[in-house]
């Protein structure tokens, strides 16, 4: 089985992105064929700093390491390092309707936030995502819940490609966690904990020292009640509870048990030290890692041959069934 994913190297990766998305890829190593893609070319979509994209290409490599990507047993590489992905956007452009992309809320949303250009990169993005994830005959991406409407927008893309040039590409499926799917802002607990909108105090950051990650738990926004329940009038209560599940890879009705009786301020406690523990030894790693920027380059330019090798030959078999470039010759 083939698995594959992405991660945009923009800004400081947090809790969010470590519970729904990075901890499954880190699993994915045991379960499959695993390829994962840290994605400056999506980042370029909306306004950023030249140099601040290379630095943080580097923070997300290191991340994803020291959570536990072995490159020994999976690829990872730099989406802009394997060209294929550009051109087989270009070419699944043919087989995305306008209309879908609009109707995509990330892109709703993303540009209803752009100060200066809503960029046609920012519009196009779902189908170079896409085009990351069929280059590979990938059957399943794992990824948060956010991720679904893209990876709905993938199956299309490849359901139509098919139908129109014939069987080609694979329709992956989504792999969303059961638990820890959407973990919200713990300062704004109706929207999703990102990097881009959400709170400063309401985001945990993978490299938060200990002391950041206890004061921003504790002082999580609650409600006035006292029970402790998963529901959907207790936002920041479910939010704790989902994350301690997750930590503890725990059902959310085992973690409501072991607190039944217990106030709110004894709950934060136990997350906040629950998730100290669970992150402190990935900052420990990162702070050794990420100083040697050549390492860093030397598994992303190894990751980035071993995908070319894949994505090539899906490109070319794309390109041949679109009767795009010369006939290729046949052994
Ligand atoms: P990105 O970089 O925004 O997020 C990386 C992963 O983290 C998940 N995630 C969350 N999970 C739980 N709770 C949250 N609050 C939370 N916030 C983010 C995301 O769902 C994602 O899985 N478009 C993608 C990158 C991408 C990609 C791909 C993903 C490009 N090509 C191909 C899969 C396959 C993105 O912006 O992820």
């Amino acid at each position: 089985m083939r698995i594959f994913s992405g991660i945009q190297p923009t800004g400081r990766k947090h809790l969010g992105n470590y519970i729904g998305a990075i901890r499954q890829y880190v699993a994915g190593q045991d379960r499959g064929d695993a390829i994962y893609c840290i994605v400056d070319l999506h980042a370029v979509s909306v306004a950023y700093e030249p140099a601040d994209l290379r630095r943080y290409l580097y923070d997300t490599t290191a991340i994803l390491l020291s959570a536990g990507l072995d490159p020994n047993r999976s690829i990872l590489f730099r989406q802009s390092d394997v060209q294929e992905h550009t051109e087989l956007c270009w070419l699944l452009c043919a087989v995305t309707a306008h209309g879908e992309l609009n109707r995509m809320t990330q892109f709703k949303d993303k540009s209803a936030k752009q100060k200066d250009l809503v960029s046609a990169a920012l519009f196009f993005y779902p189908v170079l995502q896409a085009a990351d994830i069929l280059a590979y005959k990938t059957n399943e991406v794992p990824v948060g819940d956010d991720q679904r409407q893209h990876i709905e927008l993938t199956r299309n893309i490849a359901e139509r490609f098919n139908e129109r040039f014939g069987d080609t590409l694979v329709v992956p499926r989504h792999n969303i966690p059961e638990v820890g799917a959407r973990i919200m802002d713990l300062a704004a607990p109706d929207q999703k904990m990102s990097t881009s909108a959400s709170t400063d105090q309401g985001t945990v950051y993978v490299l938060d020292e200990p002391k950041a990650v206890l004061k921003k738990i504790k002082s999580a926004v609650t409600d006035s009640g006292t029970e402790i329940r998963h529901a959907p009038d207790k936002p920041g209560i479910a939010n704790l509870l989902e994350i301690m599940a997750a930590i503890q890879n725990k059902k959310i009705a085992e973690v409501e048990q072991a607190f039944a009786g217990a106030r709110y301020g004894d709950l934060k406690v136990a997350v906040a030290e629950a998730v100290v523990a669970y992150l402190a030894p990935v900052r420990e790693r990162y702070l050794e890692l990420r100083p040697d920027e050549a390492r860093l380059e030397e598994i992303l330019s190894a990751g980035a041959e071993r995908a070319r090798r894949i994505a090539s030959a899906t490109v070319a078999e794309v390109k041949d069934r679109m009767g795009v470039g010369p006939k290729p010759a046949r052994s």
